[in-house]
């Protein structure tokens, strides 16, 4: 598949590296890069060939530097609401993706990029990784769900710290914060990605789509609500021939052949 700013390739195992690619802007996100991300995203939901998807920068410098300033500087209420809205359904399509979809951030997640970030189920970093939401330095707020995920993620006074204040942190905090899963050297980034999305691929399929499914519905409900949805996920999950293929393999003492279903 042919795009202008993203690379994608797709491996035998199924998984689908997507490059965000303008590295001479630190691969800033345009409005070309948003529209060629939720047509990406589109192919990659119906594609049964992908199993997970990374998402990563081009070049050694950065994940991706932010939105475009070029294009904020030129905004105004109308057109910067709409721009906000139509990052967030492409971020929100992301994270509401059945398949596991991993960052792999190797250099500056800053603003959009610590969103875009945020906005994937997993966090890989490299020591030279540096996040933040420098919004406030511009005059600005963050538009793709920074105020909204960050302080679900890391909680909301060290997420007000990194909001109001706007100073980007090193992978070392970012990890300590819970921002990012692992640190890894920038040479096995894209292994360890995959390998963790290996991993994933070997347990009960649905059971992972569930897992995603599950957790991206109940973040946001009280917790009786949650546990309701939950209860309601397993039993339904309990009525698949992945559930009785992992069960009868275990009690079998064999290795689980997945059908997927
Ligand atoms: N939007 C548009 N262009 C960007 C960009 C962004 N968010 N971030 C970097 N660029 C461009 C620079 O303008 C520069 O372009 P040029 O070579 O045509 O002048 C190029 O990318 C390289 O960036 P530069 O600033 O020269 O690199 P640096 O190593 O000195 O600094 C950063 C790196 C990330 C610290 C710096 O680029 C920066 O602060 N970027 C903006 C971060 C930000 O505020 N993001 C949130 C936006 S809402």
């Amino acid at each position: 598949m042919a795009y202008a700013t993203l690379l994608y390739e797709l491996d035998a195992d199924g998984i689908a590296v997507v490059t965000i690619n303008r590295p001479d802007k630190l691969n800033a996100l345009n409005a070309t890069v948003f529209a060629e991300l939720a047509e990406v995203v589109h192919h990659v939901a119906g594609d049964d060939a992908v199993r997970g998807v990374i998402i990563t920068g081009a070049g050694a410098k950065a994940f991706v530097a932010g939105a475009d300033i070029a294009e904020l500087a030129t905004v105004g209420v109308r057109d910067g609401e709409e721009l906000s809205r139509r990052g967030s359904v492409v971020f929100l399509a992301i994270e509401h993706l059945r398949k596991p979809v991993i960052a792999a951030v190797n250099g500056f997640a800053l603003g959009g990029g610590c969103e875009l970030a945020m906005a994937c189920h997993l966090r890989l970093a490299t020591p030279n990784a540096k996040f933040g939401q420098p919004e406030v330095k511009l005059g600005l707020i963050p538009g793709y769900g920074g105020t909204v995920r960050l302080p679900r993620l890391i909680g909301r006074g060290r997420a007000l710290e990194l909001l109001l204040c706007g100073n980007p942190i090193n992978a070392d905090e970012a990890f300590r914060l819970g921002l990012v899963n692992r640190i890894v050297p920038s040479e096995q980034l894209l292994d360890e990605a995959r390998t963790l999305l290996r991993t994933i691929g070997q347990q009960g399929p649905s059971a992972v789509h569930t897992v995603l499914e599950t957790v991206a519905a109940t973040l946001d409900m009280d917790m009786e609500a949650a546990l309701n949805h939950e209860s309601m996920q397993f039993g339904r999950q309990c009525g698949t021939d992945d559930k009785q293929e992992g069960t009868a393999a275990f009690l079998a003492k064999r290795p689980a052949v997945f059908p997927g279903r």
